[in-house]
C-alpha cells in the first residue's frame, strides 16, 4: 500500500542537538525531524543514550522515562541487552528514544578520545543499527521511512533487505540513506562481518565488502531506496574520482536515486533576534548597534584589543584535515601581517591544536583561541564576527557558513561542496546587481586563501559596500521547510521504489 500524505518516519542518528553533538549532523537531524513534524508527519527519532555526555550537556533531556522494551542482540557470540528510553523535544510532536546500552554509551566522548576512534565502534554501531530495527519491530512502529545517517547508521538498509526482509510490520517500510560525509565510511575488518547479523554472503563487492573490508557506507549506499547528500554540489563531487573516496563507482551506479538537498538552519536556535547566547539581540533591518556591540563582548572574552575598527574573523571548527587549517598555518605570518584579528574555537586533531597554540601565542595581540566545544561561544563568535573563515578541503555542506550569513558575518569561504550552493562571491557583476554575499576562492592553495583575506579586508575598509554584502547575506531565507519538502519527495520516491519491488517479488 502506498502510504497516505502522513508519512510515518524513522530518522536515526548518532547525534542530535540539544543533546549530543560534535558537528552538523546534529542540527541536521533534529531541524530536520522539526520540519517534518511542522509538515504534519509522523516522526520518530532514535538515538544512542550517551548518559555520560548527555550529563555534561548545557540542555538535560526533559523527562526520560523508561518504556519498558528489552531486547537482546548476538554480538558475534555474546548476548548483549539494551533497552529504550523515551524522552520529548521541546515544542514538536516528535518522538525521541534512546538505545540505553552503558558499555557502548556512556563513554566520556561520543566517538573518538585524543584524536583516536574508540576500538569497538563497528560493535557499537551495529548494535545501535540493530537496536533501531528492534525498536521497531516490538513497539509495532510500522515506518514508511527509516531515514539512516551516515556511517553510523548505514547497516539498517541492509538489514531491512535482508534479516527484516520478510518480516510482519516492515511490508511498507523503504530506506532512505543520508551522506554527510564521504570521508568517514566505517571501514572495519572483515571478521566484523559477525557483529552485524547479516548472513556472510552479503560480504560482498556488491554489497557490504570494500577492498577486502567491512565498509558499512556502502552497505547504505547498495541497499537504500533512495540516497541523499547535503547539497547538489557534493551530490555531484562524490560521482567524481577525487570526491568519492572510492565509492565512486558505486555512486555512478545508484546516480539515479541520488539526490543532494541543501541543508537549512534551524531559526528557533540561530537566530539574532532571539539567540538564547548572546547579550545583545539585532535584526535584518538594523543589525547595528547590535552587532557591534556583540563584536565588543566578544574581543572581551577572547581577551583581545577592543577596537571597532579592526576587522574581526572567526573560524568554528573541528579541527581535521578537512577544514584547511594546513592552509591556515602556511599562510599565518602572511595573513597577520595586516591589521585583523582572528578568533578560533575548535577542538580535534591534537596536531593542528598545538600549531594553533603556538600561532596564538605568538600573534597574541591579533588571535584568541578557545580548544574545546563551547555551544555558547560558537554563537557568540556567529554574531560577534564581521567576517568567518571556511577555507574547507572538501565541505558536503557546511552549516557555518549559512549561520555567518543569518548573523550578518560574511563567510569566506574555498569553492567547494555545499559552500558553493550557498555563497556567492563579491565581483562587480554580483555587486551590481546585489547578489554577493561573501569571499570566494577556488584552488586549495594558502596564497588563494591569504589573497582572498586581503580582498575580505580591503572591502571591509569600503562601509557601504561592506553594509550591502552584510545585508544581502542576512535576508536569504535558509528555513528548513524548503529542504524538508524535498526530502519528503525523495521519501515518496523511497516509498515508490519499494513497492514496485514487492510487487516484482524481490526485496
Ligand atoms: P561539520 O559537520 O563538518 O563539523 P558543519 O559546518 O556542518 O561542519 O557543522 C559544524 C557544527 O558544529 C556547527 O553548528 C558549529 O557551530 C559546531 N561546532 C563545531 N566545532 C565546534 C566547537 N568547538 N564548539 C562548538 N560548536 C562547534
Ligand atoms: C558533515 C559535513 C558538513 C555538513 C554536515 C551536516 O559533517 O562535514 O559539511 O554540513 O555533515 O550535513
Amino acid at each position: 500500500m502506498i502510504p497516505s500524505n502522513r508519512l510515518r518516519i524513522v530518522l536515526a542518528a548518532s547525534e542530535a542537538v540539544p543533546w549530543f553533538k560534535t558537528g552538523g549532523l546534529a542540527d541536521v537531524a533534529t531541524a530536520l525531524a522539526r520540519a517534518l513534524d511542522a509538515d504534519g508527519h509522523d516522526v520518530t527519532m532514535i538515538l544512542p543514550d550517551y548518559v555520560s555526555v548527555r550529563n555534561e550537556a548545557a540542555d538535560p533531556l526533559p523527562d526520560v522515562t523508561d518504556t519498558g522494551v528489552r531486547f537482546t542482540l548476538d554480538m558475534n557470540g555474546n548476548a548483549i541487552g539494551g533497552s529504550v528510553r523515551r524522552t520529548a523535544l521541546q515544542d514538536s510532536k516528535v518522538k525521541v528514544l534512546l538505545v540505553a546500552q552503558d558499555h557502548y554509551f556512556s563513554r566520556p566522548q561520543l566517538y573518538m578520545e585524543n584524536g583516536e576512534g574508540y576500538a569497538d565502534n563497528c560493535e557499537r554501531y551495529c548494535f545501535f543499527s540493530r537496536a533501531v530495527m528492534e525498536i521497531c519491530n516490538q513497539m509495532v512502529l510500522r515506518p514508511d521511512i527509516l531515514h539512516c545517517n551516515d556511517w553510523q547508521t548505514s547497516l539498517i538498509p541492509a538489514l531491512l533487505n535482508t534479516q527484516f526482509a520478510d518480516k510482519p510490520g516492515f511490508e511498507n517500510t523503504a530506506s532512505v540513506v543520508t551522506i554527510h560525509n564521504m570521508a568517514f565510511q566505517g571501514q572495519f575488518w572483515h571478521l566484523d562481518m559477525a557483529l552485524t547479523g547479516i548472513e556472510e554472503r552479503y560480504f560482498s563487492m556488491h554489497h557490504m565488502a570494500h577492498n577486502g573490508q567491512l565498509n558499512l557506507l556502502k552497505a547504505g549506499i547498495a541497499m537504500a531506496d533512495q540516497i541523499t547528500t547535503v547539497s547538489p554540489t557534493y551530490a555531484a563531487e562524490i560521482c567524481s574520482t577525487e570526491g568519492g573516496c572510492g565509492l565512486d563507482a558505486l555512486l555512478r551506479h545508484r546516480e539515479s536515486n541520488l539526490t543532494g538537498i541543501l541543508n537549512g538552519i534551524d531559526q528557533s536556535v540561530w537566530n539574532p533576534e532571539t539567540d538564547r547566547h548572546l547579550d545583545t539581540h539585532y535584526t535584518a533591518a538594523s543589525p547595528q548597534p547590535g552587532k557591534a556591540s556583540c563584536k565588543e563582548a566578544l574581543q572581551k572574552r577572547m581577551e583581545l584589543p577592543i577596537r571597532k575598527d579592526v576587522p574581526l574573523f572567526g573560524m568554528v571548527s573541528r579541527i581535521s584535515d578537512q577544514k584547511g587549517f594546513d592552509l591556515l598555518a602556511e599562510a599565518t605570518d602572511r595573513i597577520l601581517s595586516q591589521d585583523l584579528q582572528i578568533v578560533f574555537l575548535g577542538t580535534g586533531d591534537p596536531g593542528y591544536e598545538a600549531e594553533l597554540k603556538s600561532i596564538a601565542s605568538e600573534y597574541s595581540s591579533r588571535v584568541g583561541l578557545v580548544i574545546g566545544f563551547n555551544d555558547r561561544l560558537a554563537h557568540q563568535i556567529e554574531a560577534g564576527s564581521d567576517a568567518f573563515l571556511m577555507p574547507s578541503r572538501f565541505e558536503p555542506c557546511g552549516l557555518n557558513q549559512m549561520y555567518s550569513l543569518r548573523y550578518g558575518t560574511v563567510p569566506v569561504v574555498r569553492r567547494v561542496g555545499g559552500l558553493t550552493d550557498s555563497v556567492v562571491d563579491v565581483n562587480h557583476e554580483t555587486l551590481a546587481d546585489q547578489s554577493a554575499t561573501g569571499f570566494v576562492f577556488n584552488d586549495y592553495k594558502s596564497s588563494q586563501l591569504a589573497e582572498t583575506i586581503e580582498r575580505t579586508v580591503a572591502t571591509y575598509r569600503q562601509p557601504l559596500v561592506w553594509e550591502q554584502i552584510v545585508r544581502a547575506g542576512m535576508a536569504i531565507d535558509w528555513s528548513w521547510n524548503r529542504s524538508a519538502q524535498r526530502y519528503v519527495e525523495v521519501y515518496r520516491k523511497a516509498s515508490e521504489s519499494r513497492h514496485k519491488r514487492a510487487k516484482d517479488g524481490r526485496r
